[in-house]
């Protein structure tokens, strides 16, 4: 064979491979109305940018015939590109190829992938659309999933991990995604799953669609497990584009900095009024939060799910940040179970990727009741807490009303390490609310009065003229000062100069242990 000839022979194996499973499961997935492995990748990286590895792989399995059935790629695409001119590893199934299922060879490639990524320092992207374990080789493919998750747990921490769900994502084989750090789902393509429908409806004889058990919504609304749902698989890749532009290569590397024109003095007059006066009347934290970062650019995680607190990335100054906030328009802001873990999961991830915190209190306390207690909110609260108490990066607090109880410890307190934390004057610094106060601590005299409103009524004026302020907090320095609304962002931004250089440890340990 002439050189010709075999250069010849690579591009005719090369286009074979780009093919994947055939023109006609390629016309099979465009009409369920997904994208191929391929056209994924295009959207998701920068132009030109992409570098194939491993397109030669084909499975090794024998038996059913699979002998006879070789496509080049064995179901997974594989290699690394540039996302705003970034390094990242990505690997995308290929659902033509045998339904996406995971093989050894499958297994072997993103393997090799994670582990390059690894030693490189750079972020894995995981395009899921998969059958799950390849059925005709056995225990060989749950081999390789466990190879998979060993290696997306040793890789928590070190590099991000983010995952896109763009197909079948079931079994077992959910566990990879449910171990990275982000999972994006697209609404209607898209399902996660332990258990399918078929045999939950045998198992509890509950009837359920694909779905309203797992799918985007279920998922990011109800279950907590995907952190965005969005409409369709180009937003799904335009929402992992976004993600990486705030968050570093590995934990070694601070976060991507931009140029800012947003002027770090810019003042929100509105924000001196924004508080309203009555206590119990809610306002939205968003309207806070918009006001302050740069050009009101709030990226929200989680945006559906456990409204109460809000947790998302933005800028100040032109410096990545993690914002995490009660929210008084939901549930008055209460922390419940799943605030607590919503919270806590992204506390980690940002103090993991050297990203600094701003937190934004107006937090009546945790939500009683038998559900709660019953369902644990002792310890999954005391996951918020952990998650505050142990992260170095710089952490700022703003208290903008009620900080109560418990919750005001656990919301990035001075005493937790909080670096720096300044409060409004609408700020209320207590251990409960005026109203249950009162009830406590004057209960025989309040029950003794002949007009017990009143008498209530006038303890509860004295509690609010000595608690309900910032002042008592500040005189002891627990609040290291009240600041007019509107300098909000200048502050903040003055804070996270100065905390530039800081530098803050743990001690030593093998590993702490979060009450899971
Ligand atoms: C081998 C598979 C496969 C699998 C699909 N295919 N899943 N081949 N192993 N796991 C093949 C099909 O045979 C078919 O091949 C092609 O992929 C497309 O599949 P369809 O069924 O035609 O597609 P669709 O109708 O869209 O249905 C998709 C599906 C279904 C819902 C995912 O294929 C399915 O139920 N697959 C099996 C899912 C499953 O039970 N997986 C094991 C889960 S347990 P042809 O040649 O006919 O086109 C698991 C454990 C992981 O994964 C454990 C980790 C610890």
């Amino acid at each position: 064979m002439s050189d010709h000839d075999r250069i010849e022979r690579l591009k005719e194996m090369r286009d074979k491979a780009m093919l994947g499973g055939g023109d006609e499961r390629i016309e099979q997935q465009h009409g369920k109305g997904k994208l191929t492995a391929r056209e994924r990748l295009d959207l998701l990286l920068d132009e030109n940018t992409f570098v194939e590895q491993d397109m030669f792989v084909t499975h090794r399995a024998t038996g059913f015939g699979m002998e006879n059935q070789k496509i080049l790629g064995d179901g997974v695409v594989t290699g690394y590109g540039k996302v705003n001119g970034r390094l990242v590893f990505v690997f995308s199934q290929d659902f033509t190829v045998f339904g996406g299922s995971l093989s050894e060879s499958h297994a072997e490639k993103i393997c090799k992938l994670m582990d390059t990524a690894m030693r490189v320092g750079a972020p894995v992207i995981g395009l899921n659309d998969s059958g799950g374990a390849r059925i005709q080789e056995g225990v060989v493919s749950l081999g390789g999933y466990a190879e998979i998750f060993l290696r997306n747990t040793l890789a928590s921490g070190v590099i991000p991990q983010i995952s896109a769900v763009l197909g079948p994502c079931a079994g077992g084989a959910v566990y990879s995604p449910a171990i990275t750090d982000f999972i994006i789902m697209a609404r209607n393509t898209s399902y996660m799953f332990v258990t399918g429908p078929s045999v939950v409806k045998t198992v509890t004889h509950e009837d359920v669609t694909f779905e309203e058990l797992g799918g985007a919504d279920a998922h990011a609304t109800t279950s907590g497990v995907a952190h965005f749902a969005v409409d369709n698989e180009v937003e799904a890749l335009e929402t992992v584009r976004k993600l990486l532009s705030f968050i570093p290569g590995n934990n070694r590397e601070d976060p991507p900095r931009i140029d800012s024109d947003d002027p770090i003095d810019r003042e929100e007059e509105d924000l001196d009024s924004l508080v309203p006066e009555n206590p119990n009347k809610p306002y939205d934290m968003l309207d806070v939060i918009r006001r302050i970062v740069d050009h009101g650019d709030f990226f929200e995680v989680h945006k559906n799910y456990a409204r109460n607190i809000i947790v998302g990335f933005a800028r100040m100054d032109g410096r990545p940040l993690g914002i995490v906030a009660n929210q008084p328009a939901h549930l008055a802001g209460v922390l419940d179970i799943s605030s607590s873990l919503k919270g806590a999961r992204f506390i980690r991830f940002c103090d993991a990727f050297n990203i600094p915190l701003i937190t934004f209190v107006d937090v009546p306390g945790f939500l009683p009741g038998l559900e709660q207690e019953h369902g644990g909110i002792i310890k999954h609260g005391a996951k918020l807490l952990y998650a505050y108490c142990e992260a170095t990066v710089p952490k700022l607090t703003v208290i903008t009303r009620k900080a109560y109880g418990g919750a005001y410890d656990v919301m990035n307190s001075k005493h937790i390490r909080g670096d720096v934390n300044l409060a409004w004057p609408t700020a209320e610094i207590a251990v409960m609310g005026p109203k249950g106060a009162v009830e406590i601590i004057f209960r025989k005299e309040i029950a003794k009065g002949e007009d017990p409103g009143a008498v209530a009524e006038r303890h509860a004026e004295e509690y609010r003229e000595i608690f309900a302020n910032p002042f008592i907090a500040a005189q002891r320095g627990y609040i290291d000062d009240i600041i007019e609304p509107r300098s909000t962002r200048r502050r903040l931004i003055e804070a996270l100069m100065m905390l530039e250089t800081k530098v803050d440890r743990n001690p030593p340990k093998k590993h702490g242990n979060i009450p899971l």
